[in-house]
């Protein structure tokens, strides 16, 4: 992973959505999980450094499918999701049906060196978390209703590159 500054460019979230998911397809199909994709087709385009937000996509989705992989029997589903946000931001989710995270720790995951596998480095997410924050977005988990933990983030809708 790279902390280098954003390069900006116009980018379609979707299909950054679209390249990750067939990059982990192998991964996908060994874990037997089921991916839905839940993509608007109204999202505006946005201002980003593609191999940054490519890494936290990617990130974000293998510890999804780590987490499906260690919750044992019951759904192995991923839900990708975007959205727009509000007026100036769009929305990216990622929901599983792994373990999910106990509701009063949500930032844990988010901490430097926390990890609760045997080879993690903890540092996906403190890292992932910077980027999107360098992007001018905010990326944070919430607990599933069900089961399962949903990673989401926002990036900012622009409607002019900036000097
Ligand atoms: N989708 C998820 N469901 C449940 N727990 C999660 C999920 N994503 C992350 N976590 C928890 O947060 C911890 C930190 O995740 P993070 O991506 O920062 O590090 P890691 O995956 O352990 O290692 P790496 O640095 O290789 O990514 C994980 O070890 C796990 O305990
Ligand atoms: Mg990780």
């Amino acid at each position: 992973m790279t902390k280098a500054p954003p390069q900006k460019d116009w980018m379609d979230i979707n299909e950054i959505i679209g390249e990750v998911i067939a990059f982990l397809r192998p991964e996908l199909h060994a874990e037997r999980v089921g991916v839905q994709m839940q993509l608007s087709d109204e999202l505006p385009t946005v201002l980003g450094d593609r191999i940054q937000l490519q890494q936290v996509l990617l990130n974000i989705v293998m510890n999804a499918i780590e987490a499906i992989r260690g919750a044992g029997e019951g759904p192995r589903t991923l839900v990708l999701r975007t959205d727009k946000h509000d007026a100036q931001h769009i929305l990216v989710a990622v929901q599983d049906s792994g373990p999910g995270i106990d509701a009063g720790h949500l930032d844990q995951p988010f901490e430097a060196f926390y990890s609760t596998k045997p080879r993690g480095l903890g540092m996906g997410l403190a890292i992932s978390r910077s980027i999107i924050e360098a992007h001018g977005g905010r990326l944070w988990a919430t607990a599933n209703e069900s089961r399962g933990a949903t990673f989401q983030f926002t990036l900012p809708i622009q409607s002019e590159k900036p000097a």
